[in-house]
C-alpha cells in the first residue's frame, strides 16, 4: 500500500471507508436471461442498494465474517497517533502512575464507581477491580483507566469488552478526561451531555455500540480532535452546531440516524481532515462552506437524503482525495470545478438525479482511480479527455443517458480493470483501440445501441472475468464467441439479445473452464446445442441460457450429469429442438429452473429418475421473493490507495423460485408420478402438450406449488380434490376431465371459470354453472378445434359464456411482479422500464 505524506495516519481509515462504502455498492452488472429479468435485477439491485440500513448492515456482517471480522472495518488509528497532533501524551506509562496510587480524587473515584455501576453485564470481568475498596488505586489496577501524574483520570480505554450498560452522566465529573474509548461494546442509552464538562477531551470513540438519543453539544469541546460515533444506528437528532471545533480533525458518524441539515458552521472546523457522515438521515443541501475546509482529505456523505446542487466550491479542496456524494437526491449538473481537485483519487456521485453532460475537466484529476457516476440522468457524450486519466482503475458510467460512441482514447487506460457503460444510448462499434486496456477484468457494455462485431482483441484480455455485451445490436458469427475462450478466467459471458448467427461448436463449453454464467438468449444462432456440457472435468456452469434462438436437432444425449454439479438454471425455450427429453437432465442435482418450453420436443417425459433433481426438493430461500428467476450480482470492495486495486469480487446468484416449464411442446404420455417428489417446486407448467392419463392425486404433495398449468392436453379423469394451499395460478382447461370440480380448500379461491373451460365437457360444478346431476354425456366441444386456435376468445353454447382467456397469462405476468425498491428514487428505478420486450 502506498502511504503518503500528511495523510499517512489516515490511510488505514481511508481504506476502510472505501471498502465499507463500496462493499455495499452492490454492483449488479448482469443482464440475465431476458428483458423482464434484466429489469427485475436492476430493481433488485436498487432495493439492495438504496435500501434500509438493515440490509446494508446484513451485507456488512456477512462480509466481515468472510474477511476476518470487525477489525477490518475500523480505522486502525490509535490514540498513540494523536501525539502527532500535539494532543495527548500516552507516554505516561501505567507503572509510573501506579507508584503514585494514593494520589486519587474521591470525586473521580465516585464517578468511576458510578460508571461501573451503570453496567449491566461485564462478561469478560474487565471491571473486576473497579470496586469501592480499590478506589485508592484506580490509577494503577483498574483496567482501562489512565491518570496524569497528579492522579487525575485522563483516559478511559475499554474497547471490545462486551460491556453492556449505559454511560453514566457522572462521567462529567472526570473533568480532566482527555480520551474515552468505549468502542465495540454494547453501550446503550444516550450520550450524557455532562461529557461537555470534560473540556480537555480530545478523543472520543463511542463507535459500534447501541447508543441512542440525541447528540449533546460535543462541538463545543475546544480540544476535541477525534470524534467517532459511527455504527450507533439509533443515535438520532440533528448535528449540533460546530461552535468550537478548531481542533477537530476526524469526524466519523456513519450509520447513525442523525438527521436534519449539515450546519454551515462546519466552516469553523478548519483542521478537519476526515468528515464521514455516510448512511445517516441527513437532508438539506451540501453547505457551500465545505469548500473552505482546505485540509479536508476525505468527505463521505453518501447514502443520505441530501438535495440541491453540488456546490462548485468543492473544487477548492486541493487536498481532497475522496469525495463521496453518492446515493443522495442531488440534482443539477456536475460542477466542472471538480476538475480542480487535483488530489482526487475517488469520486462517487452515483445514484443521484444529476443531469447534463459529464464535464471533460474531470479528466484534469490526473490521480483519479475511481470514477463512479452510475445511476444518474447524465447525457451527452463520454468525454474524449477521459483517455487522459491514465491512473483510472474503475470507470462506472452505467445507467445514464450517455450517447455517442465509446471514445477510442479510452484505449489509453492501461490500468483500467472495471469498465461499466451498461444502459446508456451508446452507438457505433467498440473501438479497436480499446484493445489497449489489457488490465480489464470486468466489461459491461450491455443495453446500448452498439453495433459491429465482437472485437477479436477481447481474446487478449487474460484477466477478463466478466463480459456483458447483451442487449445491443452486435452482428457476428458464433466463431467470435469461441475466441473468448482464450480468456481463461472468464466466468460470465452475457451475449443475449444481439444478432449473433452461426452455430456453436459441439465441444464449446470445454473451452471455457471457469465459466459460470453463459447466455446467448435472443440471438439467431443455429445448429445444435453443444454437447460438451461434460468433458469429464466438473464444470463451474451455473446458468446456461440458450433461449430464443434457432437451435435445431436434439438435446445432447450423452451427458454425465455428475460433471455439472453446480448447474442451477437451464434454459432451452423458444428454439426448434426435437426429440425427447434426455435422461441426464433428471440427474442434475442442483437444478432449480428448467425451461424447455416452446420447442418441438416429443415423447414421454421423463427421465426415469426425476427424483434425482434434489434442487427441486428444497425451496431456495429467495433473497427477494419478487425475483422470479436467477440473477447475477457482484459484491466488490476496493482500495484505491493500494498500489494495485485490490478488488474482492464476490459472485452471487440470486436464488430463484424452483420452476419447471415444459409447455408448448408435443410431449406425450402420462404425467410421471415422480414429479410428486419435487416438493420444493413452485412453478410447474406442462400446458399445451399431448399429455394424457389422469392428474394423479400425488400433486397435493407439492406443498410449495404456486402455479400449476396443465391446460391444453388430453388429460382425463377427475380433478384431484386436494391441492396445496399455496397454489394461486391453476389451469386445467382444454382437457377431457370429468366429474365434479372439487370444492373447499384452495379450490374456493379459484373463481375464474376459464381455468376449467373451454374443454372438459364432462366437468361439472356450480362454478361453471353446470350442475353435476345434468352432466352432458356427449362432448359439446371438440378440444382439438380449440387447440388449433391461437390466442383465442371463444363464445360458448349452453347458456353460459366463457370469458376471454389469455393463454398462459400468468407466466409472463409473474416476471413483471416486482416490489418497489427501497426508500428513494423509485421513479428512476422504474425508469428501467425502458427495456424492450420481445
Ligand atoms: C478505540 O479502540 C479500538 C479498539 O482497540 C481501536 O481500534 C480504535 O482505534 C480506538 N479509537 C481511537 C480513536 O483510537
Ligand atoms: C486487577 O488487579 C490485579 C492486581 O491487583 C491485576 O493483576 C489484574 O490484572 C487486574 N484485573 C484486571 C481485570 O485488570
Ligand atoms: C508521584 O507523583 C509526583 C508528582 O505528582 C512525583 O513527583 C513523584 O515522583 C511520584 N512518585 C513516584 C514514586 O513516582
Ligand atoms: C487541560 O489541559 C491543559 C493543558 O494540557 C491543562 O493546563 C489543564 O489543567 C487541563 N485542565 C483540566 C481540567 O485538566
Ligand atoms: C444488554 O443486556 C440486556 C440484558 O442482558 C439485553 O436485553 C440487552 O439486549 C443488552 N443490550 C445490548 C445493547 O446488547
Ligand atoms: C433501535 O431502536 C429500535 C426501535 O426503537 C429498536 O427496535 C432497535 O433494536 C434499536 N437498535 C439498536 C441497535 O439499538
Ligand atoms: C431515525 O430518525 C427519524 C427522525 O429523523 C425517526 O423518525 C426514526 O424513527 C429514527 N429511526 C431510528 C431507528 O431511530
Ligand atoms: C429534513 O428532515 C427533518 C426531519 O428529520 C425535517 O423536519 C425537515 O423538513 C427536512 N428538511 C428537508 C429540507 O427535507
Ligand atoms: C487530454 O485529452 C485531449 C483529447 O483527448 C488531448 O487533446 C489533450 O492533449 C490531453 N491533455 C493532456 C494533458 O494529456
Ligand atoms: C436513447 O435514445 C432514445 C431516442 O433518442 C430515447 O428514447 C431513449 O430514452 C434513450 N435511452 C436512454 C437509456 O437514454
Ligand atoms: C490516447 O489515445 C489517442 C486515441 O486513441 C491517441 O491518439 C493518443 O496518442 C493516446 N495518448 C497516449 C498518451 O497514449
Ligand atoms: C437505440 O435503439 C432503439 C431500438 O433498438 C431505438 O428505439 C433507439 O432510438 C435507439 N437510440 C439511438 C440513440 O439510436
Amino acid at each position: 500500500m502506498t502511504i503518503n505524506g500528511v495523510t499517512s495516519s489516515l490511510s488505514a481509515l481511508y481504506l476502510l471507508f472505501l471498502s465499507l462504502s463500496l462493499l455495499t455498492r452492490v454492483a449488479l452488472s448482469a443482464p440475465a436471461q431476458d428483458d423482464h429479468l434484466f429489469k427485475n435485477q436492476h430493481i433488485m439491485w436498487k432495493s439492495l442498494r438504496a435500501t434500509d440500513r438493515l440490509s446494508r448492515s446484513r451485507r456488512l456482517e456477512s462480509w466481515e465474517r468472510n474477511t476476518g471480522g470487525a477489525s477490518n472495518r475500523r480505522p486502525t488509528k490509535k490514540y498513540g497517533t494523536m501525539d502527532s497532533y500535539g494532543g495527548m501524551k500516552l507516554s505516561m506509562s501505567r507503572s509510573l502512575i501506579a507508584s503514585n496510587a494514593t494520589l486519587t480524587s474521591a470525586t473521580e473515584g465516585n464517578a468511576l464507581i458510578a460508571f461501573r455501576n451503570s453496567m449491566q453485564t461485564d462478561p469478560t470481568g474487565a471491571l473486576a477491580n473497579w470496586t469501592v475498596e480499590n478506589i485508592p488505586s484506580y490509577c494503577s489496577i483498574w483496567r482501562g483507566v489512565s491518570c496524569n501524574p497528579t492522579g487525575n483520570v485522563i483516559g478511559i480505554d475499554l474497547p471490545e469488552l462486551e460491556l453492556n450498560g449505559t454511560i453514566t452522566p457522572m462521567i462529567g465529573d472526570l473533568v480532566h478526561l482527555e480520551f474515552l474509548n468505549l468502542s465495540y461494546n454494547h453501550f446503550w442509552g444516550p450520550i450524557p451531555s455532562e461529557l461537555t464538562r470534560c473540556q480537555n477531551l480530545s478523543g472520543l470513540d463511542l463507535s459500534t455500540n447501541s447508543l441512542n438519543g440525541e447528540l449533546p453539544e460535543l462541538f463545543s469541546l475546544p480540544k476535541l480532535e477525534l470524534l467517532y460515533l459511527a455504527y450507533n444506528n439509533n443515535l438520532s437528532g440533528p448535528l449540533p452546531e460546530f461552535k468550537r471545533c478548531e481542533s477537530l480533525t476526524d469526524v466519523w458518524m456513519d450509520s447513525t440516524n442523525i438527521s436534519g441539515a449539515i450546519p454551515s458552521s462546519l466552516r469553523n472546523c478548519q483542521n478537519l481532515v476526515l468528515l464521514s457522515l455516510a448512511t445517516t438521515n441527513l437532508n438539506g443541501s451540501i453547505p457551500v462552506s465545505l469548500g473552505e475546509l482546505h485540509k479536508l482529505v476525505q468527505l463521505w456523505l453518501g447514502y443520505n437524503k441530501l438535495t440541491g446542487h453540488i456546490p462548485s466550491e468543492l473544487g477548492l479542496l486541493k487536498n481532497l482525495k475522496v469525495l463521496d456524494l453518492g446515493s443522495n437526491n442531488l440534482e443539477g449538473s456536475i460542477p466542472p470545478s471538480l476538475g480542480n481537485c487535483s488530489s482526487l483519487t475517488a469520486l462517487f456521485l452515483d445514484t443521484n438525479n444529476l443531469e447534463g453532460s459529464i464535464p471533460p475537466s474531470l479528466a484534469n484529476c490526473s490521480s483519479l482511480e475511481v470514477l463512479y457516476l452510475r445511476l444518474n440522468n447524465l447525457s451527452g457524450i463520454i468525454p474524449e479527455e477521459f483517455g487522459n486519466m491514465t491512473g483510472l482503475i474503475l470507470l462506472y458510467l452505467d445507467s445514464n443517458h450517455l450517447s455517442g460512441t465509446i471514445p477510442a482514447s479510452l484505449g489509453n487506460l492501461t490500468k483500467l480493470q472495471w469498465l461499466d457503460l451498461t444502459t446508456n444510448n451508446l452507438t457505433g462499434s467498440i473501438p479497436q483501440e480499446l484493445g489497449g486496456c489489457l488490465s480489464l477484468k470486468h466489461i459491461s457494455l450491455a443495453d446500448n445501441n452498439l453495433t459491429g462485431g465482437i472485437p477479436r482483441f477481447l481474446g487478449n484480455f487474460s484477466s477478463l472475468v466478466n463480459l456483458f455485451l447483451g442487449y445491443n445490436s452486435f452482428i457476428d458469427n458464433a466463431v467470435a464467441i469461441s475466441i473468448l475462450s482464450q480468456c481463461s478466467k472468464l466466468e460470465t459471458l452475457g451475449l443475449q439479445r444481439n444478432k449473433l448467427y452461426g452455430s456453436l461448436q459441439f465441444d464449446f463449453f470445454t473451452d471455457f473452464p471457469s465459466l459460470k454464467y453463459f447466455s446467448v438468449a435472443g440471438n439467431m444462432l443455429t445448429g445444435g446445442i453443444p454437447s460438451s456440457f461434460s468433458s469429464g472435468v466438473p464444470s463451474s456452469l451455473i446458468i446456461v441460457d440458450f433461449r430464443r434462438n434457432k437451435f435445431t436437432g436434439e438435446l445432447p444425449g450423452q451427458v454425465d450429469s455428475t460433471y455439472l454439479p453446480s448447474l442451477r438454471f437451464l434454459y432451452f425455450s423458444d428454439n426448434q429442438l426435437e426429440g425427447s427429453i434426455p435422461p441426464w437432465i433428471g440427474n442434475l442435482k442442483s437444478l432449480q429452473v428448467l425451461d424447455l418450453s416452446r420447442n418441438r420436443l416429443t415423447g414421454p417425459i421423463i427421465p426415469q429418475d426425476f427424483h434425482n433433481l434434489s434442487g427441486f426438493k428444497v425451496q431456495p430461500e429467495s433473497e427477494d421473493s419478487s425475483i422470479g428467476e436467477a440473477g447475477v450480482l457482484y459484491l466488490y470492495t476496493f482500495n484505491p490507495l493500494a498500489s494495485s486495486l485490490n478488488v474482492s469480487f464476490n459472485y452471487a446468484i440470486y436464488k430463484a423460485d424452483t420452476r419447471m416449464d415444459l409447455s408448448s411442446n408435443a410431449l406425450q404420455g402420462g404425467i410421471p408420478q415422480e414429479i410428486a417428489d419435487l416438493v420444493g417446486m413452485k412453478y410447474l407448467n406442462l400446458s399445451n402438450n399431448n399429455f394424457d392419463g389422469e392428474i394423479w392425486s400425488g400433486i397435493q404433495n407439492l406443498k410449495a406449488l404456486e402455479t400449476l398449468d396443465l391446460s391444453r392436453n388430453n388429460l382425463s379423469g377427475r380433478i384431484p380434490s386436494t391441492i396445496s394451499s399455496s397454489v394461486n395460478r391453476y389451469n386445467v382447461s382444454f382437457n377431457n376431465l370429468d366429474g365434479p370440480i372439487p370444492s373447499g380448500g384452495q379450490f374456493d379461491t379459484f373463481t375464474d371459470i376459464s381455468i376449467y373451460l373451454p374443454g372438459n365437457p364432462r366437468l361439472c360444478g356450480a362454478i361453471i354453472h353446470r350442475p353435476c346431476d345434468k352432466v352432458p354425456d356427449t362432448q359439446i366441444f371438440h378440444v382439438s378445434d380449440f387447440i388449433s386456435i391461437p390466442g383465442f376468445g371463444i363464445g360458448v353454447a349452453g347458456g353460459f359464456c366463457t370469458v376471454l382467456v389469455t393463454i398462459l397469462v400468468w407466466a409472463p405476468a409473474r416476471l413483471f411482479v416486482f416490489r418497489p425498491a427501497g426508500k428513494r428514487k423509485e421513479p428512476s428505478a422504474y425508469g428501467l422500464f425502458k427495456f424492450r420486450f420481445y
